[in-house]
């Protein structure tokens, strides 16, 4: 048995010299090792042999040279396939890259994580209620019953079906019922909630399908005063330092006193000019003093509370912002439109 194993060591090792590749090696190992494999016959001889020990011990010898000479084969062919593979990969570094295009945001997103930025460094939360409301969220608890006439202004899309009737919200203003009702005299609320809202209206300064924000503070000593330097505040930030802020006399029918609120046209400051329509003033927001019946409806004490909201199309300050002149391009998703803002333009923002 010796001698056999012996022979076989020298067999083996001659034909692993000779095996090139990692085909070879595995038709090889099936030779040796496989179903009918030499070594496996050996093994099953072991019940006929005289010294079943020595046998066994040779045995052993024998395999263990196998897979020894096997594992150093494999890895050498291994290493010289990769070799093989990573000569044949070479990338020349020095060539030209494709351009990727950039992608950017969109202007909307812009104004609006600027806005949000500069009100949750006020301390304001950002309340994203749904676009999918009831007529009382919308319209009742805000002052408006049925039959208003202030409703025209807002006529909007209906939802119905045999149970129920919705609509979608015309108007941000139905976080103020939302966040109240939620809160129910706990303190102050002080939020902001910017939004999609639908109209039904389509013309080059109005779409379906706008933009807003609305703001709102209760608290038991809110002034006029405070909105009016909160205003103020926003507008210099997101238009200008120099900019001066306005207030008109108004009428919402959840407000009172109302406030129709203009900055001071930051293209020409305020000298008059074809954007501010020669007037130096730019109108930009309603406003006014939460209405006692809407803290009222919405479960606050208005002996207790007051409070100020206002609310602002977006898409208005994105208009002034990047000079775009008819609103339904900001929806239309013309990747031409969309390309002229490109990262560096945020970088450079016009402020
Ligand atoms: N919701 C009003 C609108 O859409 C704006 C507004 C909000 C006015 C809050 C006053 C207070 O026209």
């Amino acid at each position: 048995m010796k001698e056999k194993v012996e022979n076989l060591c020298s067999e083996i090792k001659g034909k692993m010299e000779n095996v090139s590749n990692l085909n070879e090696l595995y038709n090889l190992k099936l030779e040796y090792t496989g179903k009918k494999g030499i070594i496996t016959e050996l093994q099953s001889g072991i019940k006929d042999a005289t010294d079943k020990k020595e046998y066994g011990i040779q045995l052993n010898i024998l395999k263990t040279f196998f897979n020894d000479s096997y594992e150093s084969k494999y890895n050498e062919l291994n290493e010289l396939e990769l070799n093989k593979k990573l000569e044949s990969e070479k990338i020349d570094v020095t060539l030209p890259s494709k351009r990727l295009r950039e992608g950017s945001k969109h202007p909307m997103t812009r104004i609006q994580e600027e806005l949000e930025d500069y009100f949750v460094s006020m301390g304001y939360d950002v309340f994203d209620g749904p676009e999918i409301e009831t007529d009382e969220n919308c319209f009742q608890k805000l002052n408006l019953p049925i039959g208003h006439p202030a409703r025209d202004a807002q006529d909007t899309f209906y939802l119905e079906n045999e149970y129920e009737k919705f609509l979608l919200r015309s108007q941000t203003s139905t976080s103020q019922v939302r966040v109240m009702e939620a809160n129910k005299e706990k303190g102050p609320i002080r939020i902001i909630c910017p939004g999609k809202v639908y109209r039904r209206d389509d013309d080059a300064t109005h779409s379906h399908q706008f933009m807003q924000m609305e703001g709102l503070v209760i608290d038991e000593n809110v002034s006029m005063a405070d909105l009016k330097g909160t205003l103020e505040g926003f507008s210099k930030k997101l238009l200008g330092e120099k900019t001066e802020v306005r207030f008109r006399p108004s009428f919402f029918p959840f407000t009172e006193p109302s406030v129709e609120v203009d900055v001071t046209c930051f293209k020409c400051g305020g000298k008059g000019c074809p954007l501010c329509k020669q007037t130096g003033w730019i109108e930009v927001l309603g406003a006014g003093m939460v209405h006692p019946n809407v803290l009222r409806y919405c479960g606050y004490d208005p002996e207790k509370y007051q409070g100020f909201a206002f609310g602002t199309g977006l898409d208005r300050f994105a208009m002034f912002k990047f000079g775009i002149t008819d609103i339904r391009t900001i929806y239309g998703n013309d990747i031409r439109f969309l390309n002229q803002f490109s990262r560096k333009d945020e970088e450079n923002e016009i402020k």
